[in-house]
């Protein structure tokens, strides 16, 4: 009785070590994609974000948050600690920002377009204890900036 436990555990087992060494392949071909890319989605808890017309409210909510937890290293259209950010939705995916807002150190090692960037600003960009939902409000934020440059 003990022993089919037993069994069962370590085919079970098993089975979860070929789960994560198949999921680690996926990832590495993920990366080659990513190279060829301008952007992807990144690396985090965002896998997908539905954008819709630009959400006014949602707009000055994240324009709050940027500017109490992000103008300490960035501004909109100078170097600063960070990259300007004016544009930042042309260039990069709503995915990869929420992911970059969200999950900042894990991008810059294992993302190659943040990790590029790490080794160009030479600072390391830190989580600032930001929701997912402020998160897509700063992403709204962004949306807005870039949509009066047109
Ligand atoms: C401690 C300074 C610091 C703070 C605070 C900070 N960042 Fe950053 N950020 C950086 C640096 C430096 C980089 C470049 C990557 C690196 O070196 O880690 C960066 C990169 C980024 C990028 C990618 C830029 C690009 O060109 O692709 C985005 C987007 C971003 N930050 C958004 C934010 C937002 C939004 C906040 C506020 C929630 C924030 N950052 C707070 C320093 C900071």
């Amino acid at each position: 009785m003990m022993k089919t436990k037993i069994m069962i555990n370590v085919a079970f087992f098993l089975f979860l070590l070929s789960c994560q060494s198949s999921k680690t392949e996926i990832k590495e071909e993920n990366k080659q994609v990513q190279n060829e890319v301008v952007s992807d989605i990144g690396i985090g808890p965002i896998k997908e974000v539905k954008l819709g017309p630009i959400d006014q409210s949602l707009v000055s909510k994240g324009k709050e948050v940027f500017e109490m937890k992000c103008t300490a290293c960035h501004k909109l259209d100078e170097r600063f600690v960070g990259p300007p950010l004016r544009g930042i939705t042309k260039k990069r995916k709503p995915e990869w920002i929420m992911n970059m807002i969200l999950n900042p150190v894990e991008m810059t090692q294992k993302d190659p377009i943040a990790k590029q960037l790490l080794a160009e600003y030479l600072t390391q960009m830190t989580f600032q204890n930001v929701s997912q939902e402020e998160a897509r409000a700063i992403l709204e934020y962004f949306r807005s900036i870039d949509e009066e440059q047109k």
